[in-house]
């Protein structure tokens, strides 16, 4: 088990396939890119298979979702979904993804074992996306939503960003969209994860400013704490359901409390938090030819130092030097 000095057990594993992607995201991103990790420091497909073999079937972990950057540009992805289906227990698979793969790989990983997706996307305006994204890619993210309901990747949810200035009025209409098309809406909060470290809580539309733009257009009715459970999201039905909307408001209305995940990064990194300063080194390990049990022994160790919190609300917080796009979200 995978338990922290405050009781909370990780059963939900996090992996970063890449820190790569084929966006640019203002909120994530400088337009040229980042320094990325090289090809000998990320951990191979039989690495990645070997340590969520070992969560698992040893550390209790019961879901597991591939993250990125964006998870599609790993080659190896329906590869190593395969892998993880095929274990016992098998665990429940989700991806989260901006999409764009979607429309070529959606039937390939439903047939690996994916059990649904997350896709990332702000607008729906495509202007607004090229200038968001900074590359013009709006029909292929809409393309690729369709091929994962269709091939049954589901509940397909839509994760969305509102920043003023750019596509903060959008919320009623991305609902209205979602519910039409049958996706569940999420919008996040902004959070401090930037590579580039411009992220300012002034300038960041809260859960409560979206929730009162929605209610411009639809009613509301918040869901019971029993449905939310560990999740991120708040819920709430959409003028009486059954469709929902879902809010994670992590700088607002931080979740840490429940938290029941646990993350590794491309380069075999454990991390305890999104916010975490700390890592742990799981490639080291595996790659001195640690057998099963030792590698579980420092995995459980460092989510026994698990912080309480995301420290956000510390006036002495400082972002992590990773940059979302390398924790995976
Ligand atoms: P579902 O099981 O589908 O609800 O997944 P999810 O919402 O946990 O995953 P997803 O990858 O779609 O993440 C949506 C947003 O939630 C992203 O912005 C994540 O960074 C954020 N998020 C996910 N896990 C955590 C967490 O443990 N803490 C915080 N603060 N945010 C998180
Ligand atoms: N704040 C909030 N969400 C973010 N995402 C990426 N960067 C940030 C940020 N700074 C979102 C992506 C994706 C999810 C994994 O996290 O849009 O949907
Ligand atoms: Fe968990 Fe850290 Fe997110 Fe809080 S901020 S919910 S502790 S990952």
């Amino acid at each position: 088990m995978l338990i922290d000095t405050y009781g909370r057990v990780a059963t939900d594993l996090r992996v970063s396939l890449t820190d790569r992607c084929n966006l640019r995201c203002t909120y994530c991103m400088p337009e040229e890119g980042l320094q990325w990790l090289a090809k000998p420091d990320l951990l191979t497909d039989d690495e990645i298979v070997r340590l969520i073999g070992l969560a698992v079937t040893s550390l209790g972990v019961e879901e597991v979702r591939f993250t990125g950057g964006e998870p599609l540009l790993r080659p190896g992805l329906v590869g190593i979904v395969e892998r993880v289906a095929a274990l016992a227990p098998r665990p429940q698979m989700s991806l989260t993804t901006n999409g764009i793969g979607l429309k070529r790989t959606a039937t390939a990983l439903k047939a690996a074992g994916l059990d649904r997706v997350n896709v990332s996307l702000d607008t729906l305006r495509p202007d607004v996306f090229k200038t968001l994204t900074r590359r013009d890619r709006h029909k292929d993210v809409l393309e690729g939503l369709e091929a994962a309901r269709d091939a049954g990747l589901t509940p397909v949810k839509v994760n969305a960003v509102l920043m003023p200035g750019m596509n903060e009025d959008e919320a009623p209409d991305l609902l209205a969209w979602a519910v039409e098309h049958g996706y569940e809406l999420r919008f996040i909060e902004q959070m401090p994860l930037d590579a580039q470290h411009g992220w300012k809580r002034e300038g960041m539309v809260t859960a409560g400013d979206i929730l009162a733009s929605l209610r411009t257009r639809f009613e509301l009715t918040e869901e019971g704490a029993d449905e939310r459970g560990s999740a991120p999201a708040e819920r709430w039905l959409v003028d009486g359901g059954p469709h929902r909307v879902g809010v994670i408001a992590s700088v607002t209305r931080p979740f840490c409390r429940a938290c029941d995940r646990t993350r590794l990064t491309a380069d075999g990194q454990i991390r305890t938090c999104l916010f975490a300063r700390e890592e742990t080194d799981l490639r080291a390990a595996l790659r001195s030819g640690a057998p099963d049990e030792e590698v579980a022994r420092i995995w459980r160790l460092a989510m026994w130092g698990k912080k309480a919190g995301s420290g956000l609300d510390d006036p002495s917080f400082l972002q992590p030097d990773r940059p979302m796009s390398a924790i995976g979200g």
